[in-house]
C-alpha cells in the first residue's frame, strides 16, 4: 500500500536543516522529514536526543547529521550553511525552530531576559 508520504508528502531527493532538531517540537519536525524521505541536518547545543534519532534514521533508512552548535553564537548562521553544503551540497528546507520561552509577568521582566530572547 502507498503511505501518505508517498502519495502527498515525498520529500525524497530534499535536504532540511532543523534547528534544535533533536528533542522538543523539533524532535517531531525531524521525524515527519526522516520519514518523507528527506536528508536531515539537525543544529543544537546539546546532543540530548540525537541518539533516539539517529536510531531512528537508520530503522527507516534515512540519512540525519548533527551538528553542535549554539545558535547565539555570532557565527553560527555561516558555520551551519558550510556545515550544510559539506554534507549535502544544498539546502532546500529550513525549520528554524530553536528558541527559548521566557514565561514571566510582564512587569516582571527584566532587561537580560529581553536580550536573551532576542539573540535568537
Ligand atoms: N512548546 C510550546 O508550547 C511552544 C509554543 C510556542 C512556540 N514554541 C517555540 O517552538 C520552539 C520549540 O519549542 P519546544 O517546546 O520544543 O522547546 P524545547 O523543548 O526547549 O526545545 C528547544 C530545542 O532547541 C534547542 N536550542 C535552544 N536554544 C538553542 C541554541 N541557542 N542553540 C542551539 N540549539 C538550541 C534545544 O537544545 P538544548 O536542549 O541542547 O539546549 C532544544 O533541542 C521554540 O522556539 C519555542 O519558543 C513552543
Amino acid at each position: 500500500m502507498t503511505s501518505v508520504y508517498d502519495r502527498f508528502f515525498n520529500l525524497k531527493g530534499k535536504t532540511a536543516i532543523v534547528t534544535g532538531g533533536a528533542s522538543g517540537l523539533g524532535e517531531e519536525y525531524s521525524r515527519v522529514l526522516l520519514a518523507a524521505g528527506a536528508r536531515l541536518l539537525v543544529v543544537s547545543r546539546s546532543k540530548k536526543g540525537w541518539t533516539e534519532l539517529k536510531k531512528f534514521a537508520e530503522e527507516n533508512h534515512g540519512q540525519a547529521d548533527f551538528f553542535q552548535k549554539d545558535l547565539t553564537d555570532e557565527n553560527a548562521g555561516k558555520a551551519i550553511v558550510e556545515k550544510a553544503a559539506a554534507s549535502f551540497s544544498k539546502i532546500d528546507i529550513l525549520i528554524n525552530n530553536a528558541g527559548v520561552q521566557i514565561r514571566n509577568r510582564l512587569a516582571d521582566f527584566q532587561d537580560s531576559d529581553w536580550k536573551k530572547s532576542d539573540r535568537y
